[in-house]
């Protein structure tokens, strides 16, 4: 049995298929709504993750042999003025979920983010020394670091600028389409530094590191750095729409609320040796999503 909690995030939407698909586990979702998944090796349960004892309880009832948490508060500028909010759901749920599956024996995968570094000189290995510059950054170190002293058998996955085919909250690229689709111009920052991740290859590592024997941090993104300014006129031209609209701007520019950090990117070299997988480049992901777009164009 497989607990996966936060089922109705990004990465949970392209995981879950997956999981159903290539593997014969049971699945418990843990989710605050209802997913649609009929399948009868589909567990689903709402529950409020802030409610310590009704996610014991509904953990404890599947006795899974893997957790694995996707919940987070991921809005960067919201988790610097919602700190409690921020803490709860990056800090205090990872705590919890740690200690149920010490009890369990269960192995706890955890996913976090490149925002654990400074941004000065990435890309970064698991062995750069995490220096968070904004409240989100923070409370996923001490999310991090909990998971790791809480449960010996945890793994955690950093992961950066997710993309994908089309879901419920759209990502950058589904913004950079929207913006281009509607003539809407769009500020994009040229000096923060990635390599985004194709959600199916993040969620094919959750999936083979997850069911096996392997501990540690891992981390997992795409095999193209660049800026999100280049990113946005790479989706342009790969969908052959018109790039006017997108403004180059700098981060001091936009004045987020956050501090931003800018030279990040994870090397995945670690991931990628040991799970045989290469990671996708932005071209090899934009054919993806157009693919998803053909197969399912009626139901768009
Ligand atoms: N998106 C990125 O570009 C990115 C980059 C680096 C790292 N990450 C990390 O990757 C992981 C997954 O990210 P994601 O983008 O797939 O997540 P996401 O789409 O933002 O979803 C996070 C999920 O957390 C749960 N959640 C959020 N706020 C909540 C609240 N107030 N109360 C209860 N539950 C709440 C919800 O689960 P339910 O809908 O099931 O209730 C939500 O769907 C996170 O740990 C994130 O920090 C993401």
């Amino acid at each position: 049995m497989i607990t996966i909690v936060g089922a109705g995030s990004t990465t949970g939407a392209a995981l879950i298929p997956m999981l159903l698909e290539e593997t014969d586990v049971q699945l418990q979702l843990i989710s605050s709504r209802p997913l649609e998944y009929d399948h009868d090796r589909v567990q689903m349960h709402i529950v409020n993750v802030r409610d310590k004892n009704a996610l014991k309880q509904s953990i404890m009832s599947a006795m899974p042999n893997v957790i694995i948490n996707l919940a987070a508060m991921t809005n960067v500028d919201r988790c610097e003025t919602e700190r409690q909010m921020a803490w709860d759901l990056n800090v205090t749920l990872v705590e919890n979920l740690s200690r149920i599956s010490r009890v369990l024996d269960a192995k706890m995968v955890h996913i976090s983010t490149d925002y654990v570094f400074d941004g000065t000189k990435g890309p970064y290995t698991e062995t750069a020394v995490p220096n968070p510059i904004n409240y989100y950054g923070k409370s996923k170190l001490a999310g991090e670091n909990i998971c790791v002293s809480g449960n010996t058998n945890s793994l955690i996955i950093r992961t950066n600028v997710i993309y994908g085919p089309p879901r419920e909250r759209p990502d950058f690229v589904r913004w950079v389409l929207d913006a281009l689709d509607a003539d809407t111009p769009i500020r994009v920052v040229d000096d923060q530094i990635g390599n985004p991740t194709y959600v199916d290859d993040l969620a094919e590592a959750i999936m083979r590191l997850g069911m096996s024997r392997r501990t540690g941090i891992y981390h997992v993104g795409g095999s193209d750095f660049l800026s999100r300014y280049d990113f946005a006129l790479k989706v342009a031209e790969f969908f052959k729409l018109d790039p006017g609209v997108i403004r180059r701007v700098s981060t001091s520019e936009l004045a987020q609320t956050a501090k931003r950090p800018l030279k990040l990117g994870l090397v995945s070299l670690k991931a990628e040796t040991d799970l045989r997988m290469k990671m996708r480049g932005v071209e090899s992901g934009l054919t993806s999503i157009r693919q998803y777009l053909v197969r399912n164009r009626d139901s768009l």
